[in-house]
């Protein structure tokens, strides 16, 4: 698996994580719960599989209960029982959650909102990640659990804090405004880059010394976009740096591997994990199906591409996901019999090596007692609990599997800065959110049967038949470069409306729209024309559109469709154009879920992608994993009607050998070890 080459004091290399086949594990939280209870955990534990486990993640109030006086007594044991059952250990550094002696102490570590009012403890993460107390009093702590643990053998793997930044990755605090002024120094030089770059001659804004820039509070009017982008992007890197700080410390008594669970998911965009995934030994995520979404699975199977996107394409670890319920959404759905099987297995379809949850046994207290686990508060005698054990067991029959890649043909543009600044306060419709659309493009794709990469606007697209860049607002001269050199190449793009607006610093690219990409389009635009929600239009190939449409007249492109109706009669709204050995294509206006499938398979077709699976609404997931002596076909019926499939090989899931056509039930997963031949 992933590793790093030495560890930072220049001593032994780092130890990748390693793993016999898949891990099984969760979050484990013994401190909720006595003795006894441990001893019938592991007990169960084994029973299920689950091999790898996560302690510490809240330990702070256990481990250092009073300033300076450290008891690991429980740790210790929780540690031994653990080791000598042989389940593996993914020890927490425990700084997640401050115990209530820290803010007590030093109020002024509390995070500030954007209001200027602080947030206070009781909940969790009540930290400003740039305040030097909370860091020396954590890494203080740090220090204490690495030295203790740092040569444990049950130790493997080292998880810093927990989804970091989760609730506290923007503070507002005067300490923070300090520390952005620090990095704005870094990035900028003088005051006068500074001023250039955040268009500060606009509404009086000009600043004459770094002392008068603030982090971006709320004001009376909408803020300045510029100071609002760099705010993120300094927040995003003010964590890391205190991921750095952490892994400092533990390198100093531990060559383990040491990672943090990323939020790679709908509804939290605070980090850029392009300039994370580096620093990580493995790259860990934490996946929740989002049920305020159209299909939550479809948006589950992109964030697992986007992790493997993460991670170069290596194995990842999934670090938490629910076995049922989650209890922080307004509607807390349950997971129907098999959901939480094929949830897991699209995960491992799509690159993971290891499956894990949130977490293993219910609490009875706190806000998370209705959140589901792998010991529900009924106990084992249970549809869950039956399910989690089958799902250990299927994770042994694959575990040939593990190591294996997910190869792909196709490539979605991410980017969390385009995220930013395109869904910002001031823009042209509130209505088209960068999230949906990359969603929208995904889900065309997935929809007919093609595997995805997901990757960062700087990635070397050669490799790719089809590289497809959603909404891209924001992109600097270079990715521009990059896309526009990779359809020269001969590539085949297809861009949607709303991309290569403005560049690294939001400012608009003159000359029409859109601008880093108006030549490789063949295209000008005059004017975006957003509509109001509700309101349709129709095209003249048929396909139905909304949200969005643009004054846009050609220069080399050739038209594909027109509107028939709405604000812009008789204006192209699908352009494709000959680039260099290349094409790219041009869509205008949000095309209708159906329209964009067919114009995507169009393009695909075109480009010649390879489907991994057939075309469906979404309810039959196909993917290949590939190792250098086998190939293994996933197969993920979501549907309520049995499938048939052509296949050839032997089937892992059943144990059954497959000769030329597999059937999966309603509701199953297949993995076929493909014979060479097929
Ligand atoms: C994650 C977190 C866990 C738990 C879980 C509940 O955000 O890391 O500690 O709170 O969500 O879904």
């Amino acid at each position: 698996m992933n590793s790093r080459t030495a560890s930072s004091n220049g001593s032994a290399p780092v130890t990748p994580f390693v793993h016999e086949g898949f891990a099984y594990g969760c979050d484990y939280n013994p401190q909720q719960w006595g003795p006894d209870v441990w001893i019938e955990d592991v007990r169960l534990m084994h029973e299920a599989g689950v091999d790898l486990v996560a302690i510490n993640i809240f330990g702070w109030c256990d481990i250092e209960p009073h300033p300076g006086e450290y008891d690991f007594t429980t740790l210790d044991t929780i540690i031994e029982l653990l080791h000598s059952n042989g389940i593996r250990v993914n020890l927490g550094t425990g700084t997640s959650s401050p115990p209530p002696w820290l803010t007590a102490l030093h109020p002024e570590i509390l995070p500030v909102s954007d209001d200027g009012t602080t947030r206070f403890p009781g909940g969790r993460q009540a930290w400003c990640p740039s305040s030097a107390v909370f860091r020396e009093h954590a890494l203080a702590l740090v220090e204490q659990v690495a030295k203790r643990y740092g040569h444990h053998p049950a130790i493997a793997l080292w998880h810093v804090s927990n989804e970091l930044g989760c609730h506290n990755a923007l503070c507002y605090c005067d300490e923070t405004a300090a520390a952005f002024r620090l990095w704005l120094q870094a990035r900028y030089g003088t005051i006068d880059a500074l001023n250039a770059a955040w268009g500060t001659s606009f509404w009086s804004q000009r600043y004459g010394q770094w002392s008068e820039i603030l982090t971006p509070r709320l004001t009376r009017s909408s803020r300045n976009p510029g100071q609002v982008l760099d705010f993120h992007r300094f927040s995003s890197a003010e964590l890391l740096d205190y991921y750095r700080r952490e892994t400092a410390v533990l390198r100093r008594h531990t060559n383990v591997a040491v990672t943090t669970n990323f939020m790679v998911t709908a509804h939290i965009r605070n980090l850029d994990y392009w300039s994370w995934a580096g620093d990580m030994d493995i790259v860990a995520n934490d996946h929740y199906l989002d049920h305020r979404l159209a299909d939550p699975a479809i948006e589950l199977a992109f964030a697992a591409d986007l992790t493997r996107g993460l991670a170069q394409g290596k194995p990842w670890l999934l670090m938490e996901q629910a076995t049922g319920a989650v209890n922080w959404q307004p509607h807390n759905l349950a997971k129907v019999a098999g959901e939480m099987t094929r949830n897991s297995l699209a995960h491992v379809a799509r690159g993971a090596d290891g499956i894990c949850f949130f977490q293993w046994r219910a609490s009875l207290q706190g806000s998370e007692k209705f959140h589901s686990a792998l010991v529900p508060h009924a106990g084992t005698d249970t549809v869950l609990w039956r399910e989690v054990v089958a799902l250990g067991a299927t994770l042994d029959r694959l575990a040939e599997v593990a190591g294996s890649r997910v190869v792909a043909d196709a490539a979605i543009i991410f980017s969390w800065e385009a995220w930013w600044a395109g869904d910002g306060e001031s823009r042209p419709s509130h209505a088209v959110r960068y999230l949906d659309q990359v969603h929208a493009a995904y889900t065309a794709l997935h929809q007919l049967g093609v595997t995805v990469d997901i990757v960062s606007p700087d990635a070397d697209l050669s490799a790719y038949r089809l590289v497809v860049a959603p909404c891209l607002y924001l992109v600097s001269d270079a990715q521009a470069q990059n896309l526009g050199s990779y359809v020269a190449a001969g590539g085949h793009a297809l861009i949607t409306f709303f991309s290569g607006i403005v560049d690294e610093d939001d400012r608009v690219r003159t000359g029409g729209y859109p601008g880093a990409f108006r030549e490789i389009l063949g295209i000008t635009v005059e004017e975006f024309s957003p509509l109001l929600p509700g309101h349709v239009l129709t095209l003249d190939s048929g396909a139905r559109a909304s949200l969005w449409s643009e004054r846009l007249r050609i220069n080399t492109a050739e038209v594909m469709a027109r509107y028939l109706d709405g604000p812009l009669p008789g204006i192209p709204a699908i352009t494709r154009n000959g680039h260099g050995g290349g094409t790219a294509w041009y869509v205008a206006t949000a095309l209708a879920a159906g329209a964009l499938r067919d114009l995507v398979r169009t393009i695909a077709e075109e480009a010649r992608v390879t489907a991994v699976g057939p075309e469906s609404a979404g309810t039959i997931e196909v993917v290949r994993r590939v190792k250098s002596t086998s190939s293994y076909l996933f197969i993920i019926n979501h549907g309520h009607g049995d499938v048939e499939l052509p296949a050839c090989g032997h089937e892992l899931v059943t144990d059954a050998p497959v000769g030329r056509i597999v059937r999966v039930p309603a509701g199953a997963v297949r993995v076929i070890r493909e014979d060479p031949a097929s």
